[in-house]
């Protein structure tokens, strides 16, 4: 974005007074090596928020405002996992009542995510709707808008994405085995019948005992990939902003052969799998002992992705950064990120885990 970059149209912000609070300028040697300074500084009232440009940048806050402060076609690729909105983990997800939520079993208190609600489809489609017409105008053409999301509400983040204006190319599927059921035994509810004899009762138990409520073990995460529109072709749109192509020498499978699969596995499974799907597994401590956050993700299958939809040195944002898992694979392929993350308790998760 600035003149030192050469992919970088350049640009006159005179003509356009909206461009750039976040500049992509080439990180300097000091910027890499003092990438925490900015952790410390509190900016005052008139100061740029983002006054520093290192690497690796983490910003503390709501991405839908901090959104506005990045330069218009600046970014190389979006990649995040964002709120999936099912019930207690959506837009406004509260960290200490999440943690608290010791619940189960009952209709009433279900534990977070089981709850079925349609409306959620709805929100969720017209929160991503939102954000994803403030980040289309961010990414370069060509730039890729990589989304993870839940087998149940895929399609609402898809569709914002589509209505938004990016072209929705692809779907791949991470998957594992390590989940919980989640369809729940309707004992309960039978017991609490009042039109019921207790023979009835305990017979209809017997008939009903494998039967449960319509939510299928989930061992898949679909991500959505989703792609702002090339201007003229692929090679045009590379030649002018390095977007659009794929790197397929990001081989896959156990003997890192194979060329990228939209199916992704980071533990062993069976020969077939591991042969076809293999990313790597994650270290034992990957996360880190104090990392609370409760949907961290592998940080291979993040780099994977990452050396995937990017080339070194590009611009990655996760404006739902979490614990940071994109922003530390980003750091560990030479890439450059922007972070956001609104919740002070994984805010500082993350600070840690990178800096
Ligand atoms: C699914 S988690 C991301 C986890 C991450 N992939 C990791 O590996 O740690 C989504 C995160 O988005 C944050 N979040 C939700 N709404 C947000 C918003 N409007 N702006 C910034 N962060 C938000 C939540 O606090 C949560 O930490």
């Amino acid at each position: 974005m600035g003149p030192k970059n050469p992919r970088k149209k350049k640009c006159d912000k005179s003509d356009h007074p909206e461009l750039s609070k976040i500049e992509n300028t080439e990180p300097t040697k000091d910027d890499n090596q003092d990438s925490s300074k900015i952790q410390n500084q509190e900016p005052s009232k008139n100061d740029n928020p983002f006054p520093q440009k290192p690497k690796i940048q983490l910003f503390e806050g709501d991405c839908m405002t901090l959104i506005d402060s990045l330069e218009n076609n600046s970014l190389d690729c979006i990649i995040t996992d964002p709120p999936y909105f099912t019930d207690k983990l959506d837009h406004k997800w509260n960290s200490e009542k999440i943690a608290d939520d010791t619940k189960n079993s009952h209709i009433q208190h279900l534990p977070k995510g089981m709850k079925f609600d349609k409306k959620q489809v709805k929100d969720l489609q017209t929160f991503y709707k939102d954000l994803s017409a403030k980040l289309i105008t961010k990414l370069k053409p060509g730039g890729y808008f990589l989304s993870f999301s839940s087998p149940r509400l895929y399609h609402a983040i898809a569709m914002g994405c589509d209505e938004a204006g990016f072209e929705v190319r692809d779907m791949m599927n991470w998957i594992y085995t390590q989940t919980m059921p989640k369809g729940m035994s309707i004992s309960h509810l039978i017991d609490k019948n009042k039109d019921m004899t207790p023979e009835e009762k305990s017979h209809m138990k017997e008939e009903y005992k494998d039967h449960k409520t319509p939510m299928i073990r989930s061992c898949a995460e679909p991500i959505c990939i989703a792609m702002k529109p090339i201007e003229t072709s692929f090679l045009e749109n590379e030649k002018k902003y390095k977007t659009g192509l794929l790197d397929f020498s990001q081989k896959v499978g156990e003997e890192a052969d194979k060329v990228p699969i939209n199916v992704m596995t980071t533990q062993y499974m069976d020969p077939i799998y591991d042969k076809h799907f293999f990313i790597n597994k994650p270290s034992k401590d990957e996360k880190g002992d104090y990392n609370s956050h409760p949907t961290v993700k592998p940080i291979a299958l993040m780099e994977h992705l990452v050396k995937l939809f990017t080339k070194p040195d590009a611009i990655v944002l996760d404006p739902f950064s979490g614990s940071g898992t994109t922003l530390v694979a980003c750091k560990n392929t030479g890439r450059r990120a922007i972070g956001f993350e609104m919740n002070n308790e994984y805010y500082e998760i993350c600070k840690k885990r990178l800096f």
